[in-house]
């Protein structure tokens, strides 16, 4: 076990503001290390680290495949149309084989909420979560955290936006958590049907007076710091939930003209991959307000401090 004093990483909402401020203290000294010619430290040297994606990725599996090389682990994707799991074999007895084979830690993502706690009882490695259906996506909350951290110098205190199809957004999840775990303030807006009032009454509860629900994108923006835009995900939506795609664009599309209500210099944020003209103007992903390459290249510093903390050796940083 590293020096989080944990074996896994499976949500933000388990996490104390501290481990939070660890992990983003650690991302910013791995970042270092991505801006030199010679990108690799000896950390998980002699370890294995297993990626294992149910569900497609570009980011998140890129980024875990280019952290693990960094730190020297040995590094394998598992295609699973590929493998045994098309012949009926249990995702445990899936991990159960990668055990066999001296597994360190195994980047799970899958379409069900709560699978990676689920490996994790079942397991000796460390297990990370890198999104369960509509539940987490701790890493890609946390390089949000860092990306917000990096261009405020604090968290604390923001008023951050977060837009869109917050129902289905397991980013939605973590980046809320670790929001408001970090003193920040939070708006969720999108229409009713995927931002309904009664998703806001467990952070309520946990952080009274700091999380509101709006409807229009306006209201949402006004005096905002950051806007977080998140994917419609249309693979998700199982019936009808707005009328159509153009009737969702014309009331939430992040445009340059609605970005204007904002405060001057509102930091734009999306988690990835677009929908252009959908949830967010081309021009404003393009724009000088946009951080979303910025996030992406985060996420190789988060995601090595991440399996560091967890399952590497101080000695060897
Ligand atoms: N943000 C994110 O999880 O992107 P990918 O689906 O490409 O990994």
């Amino acid at each position: 076990m590293g020096t989080l004093g944990r074996k896994d990483l499976l949500d933000l909402e388990g996490l104390t503001a501290e481990e939070i401020g660890m992990i983003l203290d650690e991302a910013e000294a791995f970042r270092e290390v991505g801006l030199r010619p010679v990108k690799k430290v000896p950390a998980l040297r002699g370890r294995t680290v297993i990626n294992l994606f149910f569900e497609p990725s570009t980011r998140t599996a890129t980024s875990f495949h280019l952290a693990a090389q960094r730190l020297s682990a040995d590094v394998l994707d598992i295609k699973v149309g590929d493998s045994s799991v098309k012949k009926g074999e249990t995702l445990l007895d899936t991990v159960a084989t990668f055990e066999a084979m001296d597994l360190g830690v195994l980047i799970l993502r899958t379409a069900h909420s709560g699978s990676a706690a689920f490996v994790a009882r079942h397991s000796r490695a460390s297990i990370v979560n890198a999104g369960d259906g509509m539940h987490e996506h701790p890493t890609q909350g946390l390089l949000d955290l860092f990306t917000l951290r990096r261009r405020f110098g604090r968290v604390e205190g923001l008023e951050v936006a977060i837009v869109g199809d917050v129902l289905h957004s397991r980013v939605a999840r973590s980046d809320v958590w670790g929001l408001l775990k970090l003193g920040a303030r939070v708006r969720l807006c999108g229409p009713a049907t995927l931002c309904p009032q009664a998703l806001a009454a467990v952070w309520e509860g946990a952080f009274p007076g700091r999380v509101r629900v709006v409807h229009e994108l306006e209201a949402a923006l006004e005096g905002a710091d950051a806007v977080q835009v998140l994917r419609i995900q249309l693979e998700r939506l199982q019936r009808f939930l707005f009328p159509s795609t153009r009737e969702y664009s014309r009331h939430y599309c992040l445009t340059s003209a609605r970005l204007r209500g904002a405060k001057p210099g509102c930091l734009v944020m999306h988690p990835g991959p677009m929908n252009r003209g959908l949830e967010i103007s081309g021009g404003v992903a393009d724009g000088p307000q946009s951080a979303i390459r910025g996030q992406v290249a985060n996420g190789v510093a988060v995601r090595m401090a991440v399996l560091h903390l967890l399952a590497g050796s101080e000695e060897a940083a």
